[in-house]
């Protein structure tokens, strides 16, 4: 098995987003027995909540089910995944600070990086305090990128 955890800040908006997205991507791929898809958040607030109902209902218009419930990433997840996918700059320095091993340091990517279009922004904004189009920005941004992230996963031969 493979395995991939997006992280942001609460778990709530957009890490649960890009999580049930890629799981409907793997699904139809059928790839559901190579890759395993879990999602954190560097802050503790909202352990144990499901995704915010906005992200829920940004994903619900394009048949995706978010199911997730908030956790908080723990040091131990950095051996634990092969894949962590930071969804903006604050993301990536919290979860690079959690350790001084570069070989675990290095499984820390930015989402948008994998996306072909990202016009150099590679945040994906914070949709906590917008309104219902801060959520579908968050679906499409998450979408586009996560295309670009299957298809690294498969160039370099991490799945058959
Ligand atoms: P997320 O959004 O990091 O995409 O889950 C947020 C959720 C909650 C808070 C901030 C961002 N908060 O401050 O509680």
């Amino acid at each position: 098995m493979f395995h991939v955890c997006f992280v942001c800040l609460g778990n709530i908006c957009r890490s649960p987003t890009a999580e049930g997205i890629f799981i409907d991507m793997i699904q139809r791929a059928g790839l559901t027995d190579q890759i395993a898809i879990d999602s954190a958040g560097t802050g503790s607030w909202h352990i144990g909540a499901n995704a915010d109902p906005r992200s829920i209902e940004a994903a619900s218009r394009h048949n995706i089910e978010l199911g997730s419930k908030a956790r908080q990433f723990v040091a131990s997840d950095l051996k634990r995944f092969d894949l962590i996918i930071a969804m903006d700059h604050q993301n990536l320095r919290d979860l690079r600070a959690m350790t001084r091993d570069a070989s675990l340091a290095a499984k820390i990517h930015l989402l948008r990086s994998f996306s072909p279009n990202s016009d150099g922004d590679l945040d994906v904004p914070d949709p906590y305090y917008c309104g219902d189009q801060g959520f579908e920005q968050v679906f499409q941004i998450c979408q586009q990128s996560l295309s670009g992230l299957l298809t690294y996963i498969k160039q370099q031969n991490w799945i058959v």
